[in-house]
């Protein structure tokens, strides 16, 4: 079937990199976009103009000052025009430029004037990817929706080794592909989400918590937010940045979690509860640092709510409610037994015994269990773990 040609703006940038950019180019001609590249003035040091222009059969843009093909301005056409934008490679100076919404070319003005989803694959020398300020710029343009295609590890063009090289060419093209037909199919809806590890204070100083770092439920809501859904995240302490998009709502206690939740819970039309909430908290807080000289032999706990099993119990909640269930024996049969007993319609299981998955690491193993069967993932990224997930979540919203 003829798709409608999809327009896609590839920046390129000034580095070596900059000759892979002209498969990844001939790669969306072939697949039918009709592809209109920006280059940096660096970028030109690297490849021609002539290249792209004979590759796209379209008019390569490196000035702001040139004359445009049409009376309009140039800059804000090719935003407006863009279907996606992708900037391939991106080099660290251009990361930060993008991150603090810098313009002072034709590519960064572009970018920034641009309604259209971002596509970065960055480039560069080991040493400058590892820099923190380089990490911050990355983590800053991922937070708030730019899809980030990871560079990869290996020989770079300065023989330095390591992280910085180009991410493939297919997977590039398979990032801007998915760009487009990403579907907003939760346009409309109300997600509720929570991540993170609830901590119980024993004192003002310590408390009882667990190894959650909120990757998993901080992806969640961001798909989410990406799909069109009026996204709240409750979370318990991450030093993760609130997601694109999202009310972000933080706590410290199960407590807190369950009130947080509760106040927005008859509105949600999903609520994921990814959150590892601690089952106990100390029976008694010390208003003061507890000396060692006065520590109590024990402490005694006391069972905190089951927020999920609250929510399952309520006639007045109509949302699809999926539960997550950290398990170290037994999975399925477990995640079994938290489908019936907290009235989930969806649990996403994971084997917590293994420390490479799991809690705190960027990959994990799920299973999901409904009513209708049990699905077996491969190990997968907790972003892609997030898609799966909503588009199973969303399928329910849709069969109800
Ligand atoms: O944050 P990450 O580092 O990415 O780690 C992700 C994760 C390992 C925390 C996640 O994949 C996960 O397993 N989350 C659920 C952890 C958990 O508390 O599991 P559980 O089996 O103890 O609880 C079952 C369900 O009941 C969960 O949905 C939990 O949110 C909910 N619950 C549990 C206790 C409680 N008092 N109230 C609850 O609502």
């Amino acid at each position: 079937m003829e798709r409608d040609p999809k327009t896609i703006v590839v920046g390129v940038t000034g580095g070596i990199a900059a000759y892979k950019t002209c498969e990844l180019v001939r790669g969306l001609v072939k697949r039918g976009h009709r592809v209109k590249v920006v280059m940096t003035e660096a970028a030109t040091r690297f490849v021609t103009p002539l290249t792209f222009r004979t590759l796209t059969s379209e008019p390569v843009t490196v000035s702001m000052w040139a004359d445009a093909p049409d009376a309009r301005i140039h800059h804000i056409s090719l935003a407006e025009e863009a279907d996606v934008v992708v900037i391939a490679p991106c080099t660290a100076n251009v990361i930060a430029k993008l991150a603090h919404g810098r313009a002072d070319d034709m590519l960064t003005t572009t970018a920034l004037a641009s309604e259209a989803p971002l596509v970065v694959a960055p480039a560069m020398n080991v040493h400058m990817w590892r820099k923190p300020v380089t990490a911050g710029n990355v983590a800053t343009l991922r937070a708030r929706g730019a899809v980030i295609v990871e560079q990869v590890s290996g020989e770079l063009a300065c023989g330095d080794v390591g992280e910085g090289r180009l991410a493939p060419v297919e997977v590039i093209l398979e990032a801007v592909e998915a760009e487009l037909v990403r579907v907003r199919d939760l346009a409309g809806l109300r997600v509720l989400v929570t991540a993170g590890g609830t901590r119980e204070p024993i004192d003002p100083v310590r408390f009882i918590g667990n190894r959650s770092s909120g990757k998993t439920g901080f992806a969640i809501a961001e798909e989410a937010a990406r799909r069109g859904a009026r996204v709240s995240l409750v979370t318990g302490p991450s030093a993760l940045p609130d997601p694109f998009g999202c009310e972000v709502v933080r706590v410290e206690t199960a407590l807190q979690m369950r009130a947080a939740v509760l106040a927005r819970a008859t509105d949600a039309d999903i609520i994921i509860m990814s959150a590892a909430v601690a089952d106990f908290r100390p029976a008694i807080v010390a208003s003061d640092k507890i000396k060692k000289a006065d520590a109590p032999e024990t402490i005694a706990l006391e069972r905190n709510p089951d927020i999920l099993a609250e929510l399952g119990a309520r006639d007045d909640i109509r949302a699809v409610l999926v539960g997550f269930a950290a398990e170290t024996t037994d999975v399925e049969t477990n995640a079994r037994g938290k489908l019936a007993a907290k009235g989930c319609h969806l649990v996403v299981a994971n084997d917590v015994s293994d420390p490479t998955l799991g809690f705190g690491t960027d990959e994990n193993r799920v299973l999901f269990v409904t009513a209708a069967g049990t699905e077996r993932m491969d190990v997968l990224a907790k972003r892609a773990i997030a898609r799966e997930l909503l588009d199973r979540t969303a399928a329910l919203v849709r069969s109800r």
